[in-house]
């Protein structure tokens, strides 16, 4: 069992299943903490910047910007998250490849940077914007296909042959170039491709000349190495003159946040099948690409492998293929999957008219509510 990942102990995770119900994403404060100071050591003085999309709950937005965090946004309602827990302008990226005329207008009365993804921006970009270019490295990362970003064939980015063109509209058309942004992909597992991806990029020197800012994004693993990544992303930025951002989402909040399912009861078909309160509704990664979460048995028994069923009409609807768990779990029974503080409740839908979890973060002596669960009215309050 992978005790040493767990964010939270056994009678924790049993009482916050009891009092606020399952499914339930639970957090804790102190892991969540603990994240931002692992990548504070590791990247120094480089300025952060969180990507809010892994996890864009206010609580955990407020507690990054308390601590000095800036955010990139990549729609309109991220935006709005920044603007409702009063972000300022230049602690705002704008990010995306198809960037709406409402996103523009909102990054621009925030005075909030862009990201500029392709050669038409420059025309859409509002007068006078600040902005990074984004560079497209054009390589394989190791990583699901869905998940990368720095691909030739991946829809992100100017290719590196148009970057000085890019930069030279920029300029004439009388925007502030701030420097360059790249981010090849989330869930990388092999800390090499970042060093590759930000060679590729520092090898833009001859054309961009110095600049003010170097972005290398986010997608760090769970496990990697972060000093390692971060001397890379250091060297990239010393050939450049530019002071260094990152903008990790995962890495922040993943290890924070396990989801409380209970065991709803057990059936053998061509498998045998562990099924529960919770599936792809609430956590859509391993429908979504293949994602591989730890899981965590709150009971004892020895050890049998079935897959993990969610409650979904849906033939995909799998949290887990071939888990080890405990013998003789039976219904009622609690199971905590892990590193599910990013792209989990961020991701979960009402499909099936199913109310969204509620949220709980452990402060270290009690739990707060961060999200209540939904309920059914709210769902089709729109419709009516
Ligand atoms: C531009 C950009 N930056 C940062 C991130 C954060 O990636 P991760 O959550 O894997 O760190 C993403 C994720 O999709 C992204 O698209």
């Amino acid at each position: 069992m992978p005790d040493e990942r767990l964010p939270l102990t056994d009678p924790q995770m049993h009482q916050a299943a009891d009092r606020f119900g399952t499914p339930l994403y639970a957090y804790s404060a102190a892991e969540l903490d603990a994240a931002l100071n692992r990548v504070r050591t590791a990247f120094g003085d480089a300025r952060l910047w969180y990507a809010m999309k892994a996890n864009p709950n206010l609580t955990v937005l407020r507690r990054m910007a308390a601590a000095g965090v800036g955010f990139e946004c990549v729609s309109l309602g991220e935006l709005r998250r920044a603007v409702k827990i009063g972000a300022q302008g230049d602690s705002v990226l704008v990010n995306g490849p198809a960037k709406s005329d409402e996103e523009y207008r909102l990054g621009a009365e925030l005075g909030a940077t862009f990201i500029l993804d392709r050669a038409e921006e420059v025309a859409l970009l509002p007068p006078a914007s600040r902005v990074l270019v984004r560079v497209n490295p054009g390589l394989e990362v190791s990583t699901h296909d869905h998940l990368a970003t720095g691909a030739e064939r991946s829809k992100f980015g100017v290719r590196i042959g148009e970057v000085g063109s890019v930069l030279e509209a920029l300029r004439s058309a009388g925007h502030h170039v701030r420097g360059l942004h790249l981010h090849i992909g989330s869930a990388i597992r092999d800390a090499g491709d970042f060093g590759a991806a930000f060679g590729r990029v520092a090898g833009l020197r001859d054309v961009t000349g110095e600049l003010e800012v170097l972005d290398v994004g986010g997608g760090w693993g769970l496990d990697a190495d972060l000093p390692g990544i971060a001397a890379r992303a250091r060297e990239a930025a010393a050939v450049f003159g530019a002071q260094l951002w990152a903008e990790p989402g995962r890495y922040l909040v993943a290890r924070s946040g396990v989801l409380l399912t209970r065991v709803v009861g057990h059936k053998a078909t061509g498998r045998d099948f562990t099924l529960l309160d919770a599936g792809m509704t609430e956590l859509l990664r391993p429908m979504l690409y293949g994602a591989e979460h730890p899981v965590h048995a709150l009971w004892t028994g020895a050890p049998t492998t079935s897959d993990l069923a969610g409650p979904a009409c849906e033939s995909g609807d799998l949290l887990g293929r071939d888990v080890t768990l405990p013998a003789g779990g039976k219904r009622g029974d609690l199971l905590a999957l892990l590193d599910a503080g990013a792209y989990g409740a961020a991701m979960s839908s009402s499909y099936l008219t199913r109310s969204r979890p509620a949220e709980v973060l452990w402060d270290g002596s009690d739990w707060t509510v961060m999200r209540r669960r939904e309920m059914a009215e709210e769902l089709w309050a729109a419709e009516e």
